[in-house]
C-alpha cells in the first residue's frame, strides 16, 4: 500500500457527502470528576435541505452511554465501533444523551483529559467524539451553550461567560462552529489580564491562564496577543467578535496550540516566558504561535473547512498570515530566510520521500497524520505565490471577497480559488495543480547571450511521488533581477511566469548581465543551475535582494562542505567574501547572523541524495565540523568583535534589534569556541543574565565537547522548571557527538525527570536525538532500535504523538544497504507489533511502501 490507500479504513475526498441534518443548537452539561465525568448533551436536529437523506450516525469513541432519548422518549441506539446509529423521526427532533468518560485515564491527550490536576480538551481533528456522541465533522456548525459543574475555581469554555454561581459556570458561544473548536478548561488557575479596544470601540477582556507559580511568565504572550489583534484589524480589516479572549497554558499537549473559539489552549512552551527561563527563539515562537491561533479566529473559525482534506484552507492561509505578521514586526528579509531554510530542511524532505502528499491530500487513514509541513508550510507558500501573481491589490480584494462571501461557512479550496478568479479575473485552473500535485518541482535555468539580447531558458520537472507517477507542468512565478558587472541593477525584480515545460524570456541589454534568480524565494522549488563559479561571490557582494544575497552565501557554504566531503581544500576566497558582508554595518546584525549560518547536515544529506549519491552521515558530520573549523580560523580576528556586539546592555528585551545582536554574537561564539577551547563560552555562561546567553554558551561548549561542569550547574539550577529542563535534555541529545549519541540518549531516557508521557519531554530527548543525523543513523542500528522501542511504548499511550515522532524514519531509503536493512527491520518490527494504532500503522505502511 504505497500511499496507504489499500487500507480498508481509508477515507477519500471524492466520497464527500453532506450530513443529512443540521443542528439548531447544542446544550452541553459537564459534571466533572476525574474518573467519571458525566456529559449530557441536547442536540436539536432538523433535516438538511441541501443533503440527501441518510442513516442517523453519530461519532463516539470510548464513551459509556448511560441513556439516550429522542424528543424525551428513551431510545436504544445501536453502538458501533466508531459511533452509534438510531432510528429517528422524519422531521426535526431533539436528541439527548448522557455519557460517562474517564479524563484521568486519557493518555492520548485528545478529548477531555487531565494535565497536572487541570481539566482541558483537544478536539481537532476528531477528538470531540471522545467527549460525547456527535456528528464530529467540520461542516456541521452549531451554536453551543456549555454548563460546567465543578468545585474547581476556574471554569472556562467557548464564547462569552454567562451565569456563574457556586460550583457552576455557563458559557454561550453565539458563533456557529464545528465541534473541533469546542474547548473546556477547569482548574486552579491564575489569570494575567488585560483589555483590548477594537477598531469599532468594543472592549474585550483578555486573559492568559496559568498554574500558580507561572503568573510571572505571561506578559509576553499578552503583548503578542494585543499586537496580533491590532495587526489583523489594520492589515486584513478583521475585528474580534466576542467579549472575552482566553488563552490557557497546559503542560501536556500534543502540538503547539489550538484555536478553539474564544478559548485558545496552548502548550505551555508556546506561552510561558521570562528572561531567565526563555530564549529569544522562545519569545519569537510564542509571538508567532499566539498570532497564528488568534488569526484563526477568521481564517479557520468564522470560515472553516468543509472536510479535513481542505485543512490547508485554514492552516496554509493562517501560516501565511502569521509569517506576514512576523515579517512586519521583525523584518521581512530575515523572516523569509528563516522560513525558506525551514521549508527546505523539513518540507522538501517530506516531499522527496515516502510521506510526500499534496497540499490537499486525496485520501487518508488517520487525519492527524496530515498536520504536516506540506499542508501548513507549503500551503502557505502556495498562497504567497498566488499573492505574487495577482499583486497586493488583487490579493486584498480577493481576501475581502472571501470573508464577505464565506463568513459562517465551511469552505473548500475551490471556494478559495474562486474568490481570486472573481476578484482579479485571472484563470487559476492550472495554478490549482499546486493543491493536487505532490513533490518539489525542479526548476532548471539556462542563460544565453547574443549581441544585445539576454535570454533565460526556464524549464520544470515535477518528480514522481507515491500514487502520482506523472505530473503536469505547474505555474511557477520566478522573480528575477539582473545586475551588470559593476553591481548595478539593470533589470529590477520582475516576475517571470513559467507555465509550460520550458519557456524562454528575453531582455534587450547592452552588456551581459549577472542574473539573480528566484528572488525572495518566489516559489517552493529546487533551483537547478550550473552557475559560473564566481557568480555566487558576486551576488553575495552585490545582490539587492536580501534572500538571494543570503542564498549566495549558502551556495558558497555548500561548496565548502562538498569540497571537504570530496577530500578537497576549501576555496580560500570563501572566508574573505563572507568577511566583507559580516563587517558591513549598514546590514542589520540579524541579517549578518544568517550570512554566518551554514546549511544543516540534513540539507547536505538531502542534496547528496538528490544528486544520486548515497549520503554518509558520519562523513557529513565531519565535513560540517571541518567547515566550521575552517571559518573559525579564517575569521579569527573578526569573531571576537562580532561576539562583543552581541552583549546587549540593560535589561533583557526581545525586540528585533536586541535579538538580532544576540543572534550575531552567538553565531560568532559557536565558531569561537573551536579556537579558544571554550574560554569565551565559559565566561558567557558564568555571567549570563538571561536564558538566551546561557543556552548559547552551553551549546558552544557542548559543540566542542567541553560543557560537563556547566551542564551540571544548569541542571542543578533549573531542575524545578519543566521548560528549562526540556532544553537541558534537548541540547545533549542533539549535540552529542556521533559515537556517543545513542548512549547519551539512552542515558537521558533513564534520568528520573524523563517523564515520557509528557510530549515536550519525549520530544526533548527522542525528537532531538532523531535530529542528530550521525547519531540517529549510527551504523550499528542502535539509534533506530532505540527510537523504535520508544515508539512502540508511546503508541500504547498516545498514538497520535507516536505517529508524529515516527517520521524520523522516513529517509531510511537514502542511506547505504546496511543502514537500510537495519532501519527496515525496525519498521517491520513496529508494523508487526500487536495492537498497533491506526495512526502509527498508517505511517509505517507509507514509509515502507
Ligand atoms: N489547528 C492547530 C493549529 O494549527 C493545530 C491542531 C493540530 N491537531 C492535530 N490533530 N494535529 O494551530
Ligand atoms: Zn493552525
Amino acid at each position: 500500500m504505497a500511499d496507504g490507500t489499500a487500507d480498508p479504513r481509508t477515507i477519500h475526498l471524492k466520497d464527500y457527502t453532506p450530513f443529512p441534518w443540521t443542528i439548531d443548537g447544542v446544550d452541553l452539561t459537564f459534571a466533572l470528576a476525574p474518573r467519571g465525568t458525566r456529559v449530557t448533551s441536547r442536540l436539536r436536529f432538523r433535516p438538511n435541505p441541501e443533503a440527501r437523506p441518510g442513516p442517523f450516525f453519530l461519532h463516539g469513541e470510548d464513551l459509556r452511554l448511560i441513556e439516550a432519548r429522542i424528543d424525551g422518549q428513551p431510545v436504544s441506539p445501536r453502538i458501533a465501533l466508531e459511533g452509534l446509529t438510531c432510528d429517528v423521526p422524519d422531521g426535526p427532533f431533539t436528541w439527548e444523551s448522557v455519557v460517562e468518560i474517564d479524563p484521568e485515564a486519557n493518555t492520548r491527550l485528545e478529548g477531555l483529559y487531565l494535565s497536572n490536576g487541570m481539566y482541558c480538551t483537544q478536539c481537532e481533528a476528531e477528538g470531540f467524539r471522545r467527549i460525547t456522541f456527535y456528528p464530529d465533522r467540520p461542516d456541521v456548525m452549531a451554536v453551543f451553550t456549555t454548563r460546567i459543574e465543578s468545585d474547581l475555581p476556574v471554569l472556562l469554555s467557548n464564547g462569552n461567560p454567562g451565569e456563574r454561581s457556586e460550583g457552576v459556570a455557563i458559557w454561550h458561544d453565539p458563533w456557529p462552529k464545528p465541534a473541533y473548536l469546542f474547548a473546556l478548561v477547569a482548574g486552579d488557575l491564575l489569570a494575567h489580564r488585560d483589555r483590548f479596544t477594537t477598531m469599532t470601540g468594543r472592549e474585550v477582556d483578555l486573559a492568559v491562564w496559568v498554574r500558580p507559580g507561572d503568573e510571572g511568565k505571561c506578559a509576553w504572550a499578552m503583548e503578542s496577543l494585543k499586537a496580533s489583534m491590532r495587526w489583523d484589524e489594520e492589515t486584513y480589516g478583521r475585528e474580534y467578535d466576542l467579549d472575552v479572549f482566553n488563552i490557557v497554558a497546559v503542560d501536556d499537549f500534543n502540538m503547539g496550540a489550538m484555536e478553539n473559539k474564544g478559548l485558545n489552549i496552548f502548550n505551555s512552551s508556546a506561552v510561558l516566558a521570562s528572561p531567565e527561563t526563555a530564549t529569544d527563539a522562545n519569545y519569537e515562537r510564542i509571538e508567532a504561535i499566539v498570532a497564528h491561533e488568534y488569526f484563526h479566529n477568521w481564517t479557520g473559525n468564522r470560515i472553516t473547512c468543509r472536510d479535513w482534506f481542505q485543512l490547508s484552507l485554514k492552516e496554509g492561509l493562517t501560516v501565511f498570515r502569521d509569517a506576514q505578521f512576523t515579517g512586519d514586526l521583525r523584518g521581512r528579509g530575515v523572516k523569509r530566510i528563516h522560513d525558506a531554510a525551514a521549508l527546505r530542511a523539513g518540507q522538501f524532505r517530506e516531499d522527496g520521500g515516502p510521506l510526500a502528499h499534496p497540499v490537499r491530500p486525496e485520501s487518508f487513514v488517520e487525519i492527524n497524520n496530515f498536520y504536516t509541513m506540506t499542508v501548513y508550510e507549503k500551503g502557505a507558500e502556495v498562497i504567497g505565490m498566488l499573492k505574487r501573481l495577482v499583486g497586493d491589490e488583487g490579493y486584498r480584494r480577493a481576501l475581502d471577497l472571501y470573508f464577505a462571501r464565506h463568513d459562517g461557512q465551511a469552505a473548500t479550496v475551490e471556494d478559495w480559488l474562486q474568490v481570486f478568479e472573481d476578484a482579479t479575473g485571472r484563470d487559476l485552473s492550472q495554478f490549482k495543480l499546486w493543491y493536487s500535485q505532490a513533490g518539489t518541482p525542479r526548476l532548471r535555468v539556462e542563460e544565453r547571450w547574443e549581441e544585445g539580447r539576454y535570454t533565460l531558458d526556464l524549464s520544470q520537472t515535477v518528480p514522481p511521488t507515491p500514487g502520482q507517477p506523472t505530473k503536469a507542468p505547474m505555474v511557477i512565478p520566478v522573480a528575477v533581477g539582473l545586475l551588470n558587472p559593476n553591481g548595478d541593477e539593470v533589470v529590477p525584480t520582475t516576475v517571470l511566469e513559467l507555465t509550460g515545460e520550458r519557456q524562454s524570456f528575453a531582455f534587450d541589454l547592452p552588456t551581459r548581465p549577472i542574473p539573480s534568480i528566484l528572488r525572495d524565494f518566489s516559489a517552493p522549488v529546487l533551483l537547478d543551475r550550473d552557475a559560473p563559479e564566481e557568480e555566487a561571490a558576486f551576488l553575495l557582494a552585490h545582490d539587492t535582494d536580501e534572500f538571494n544575497r543570503w542564498e549566495a552565501a549558502q551556495t558558497l557554504a555548500r561548496r565548502a562542505i562538498r569540497a571537504r566531503l570530496d577530500g578537497r581544500n576549501i576555496d580560500p576566497a570563501w572566508a574573505p567574501a563572507l568577511r566583507a558582508v559580516l563587517r558591513d554595518d549598514t546590514l542589520s546584525p540579524a541579517y549578518r547572523a544568517t550570512i554566518l549560518a551554514r546549511p544543516s547536515q540534513e540539507e547536505t544529506a538531502q542534496a547528496l541524495h538528490g544528486a544520486g549519491l548515497t549520503p554518509d552521515p558520519l562523513a557529513i558530520f565531519r565535513a560540517h565540523e571541518e567547515v566550521a573549523e575552517h571559518l573559525a580560523h579564517a575569521l579569527a580576528d573578526l569573531l571576537p568583535g562580532l561576539h562583543d556586539q552581541g552583549q546587549v546592555p540593560g535589561p533583557y528585551s526581545p525586540d528585533p534589534d536586541s535579538v538580532g545582536r544576540r543572534s550575531l554574537g552567538n553565531a560568532a561564539l559557536m565558531l569561537l569556541s573551536r579556537t579558544d577551547v571554550g574560554a569565551r563560552a565559559r565566561a558567557q555562561f558564568a555571567g549570563a543574565a538571561d536564558m538566551t546567553q546561557s543556552v548559547a554558551a552551553l551549546s558552544a561548549l557542548l559543540l566542542v565537547d567541553a560543557g560537563e561542569a556547566e551542564l551540571q550547574a544548569f541542571h542543578d539550577r533549573w531542575s524545578g522548571d519543566r521548560l528549562v529542563m526540556d532544553k537541558w535534555f534537548a541540547l545533549q541529545a542533539s549535540l552529542a557527538r556521533p559515537e556517543e549519541a545513542v548512549a547519551t540518549a539512552e542515558r537521558l531516557t533513564r534520568h528520573p525527570a524523563f517523564v515520557w508521557t509528557n510530549p515536550n519531554r519525549f520530544r526533548s530527548v527522542l525528537g532531538a536525538f532523531a535530529g542528530n543525523l550521525a547519531g540517529f543513523h549510527d551504523p550499528s542500528g542502535a539509534g533506530y532500535r532505540l527510537l523504535a522501542d520508544w515508539l512502540l511504548r508511546l503508541d500504547g499511550a498516545n498514538p497520535q504523538f507516536a505517529a508524529r515522532m515516527s517520521g524520523a524514519f522516513s529517509t531510511w531509503r537514502r542511506y547505504d544497504a546496511d543502514r537500510q536493512a537495519l532501519a527496515e527491520a525496525e519498521l517491520r518490527r513496529i508494523q508487526s507489533a500487536p495492537g498497533l494504532s491506526r495512526d502509527l500503522s498508517e505511517m509505517v505502511a507509507r514509509m515502507l511502501g
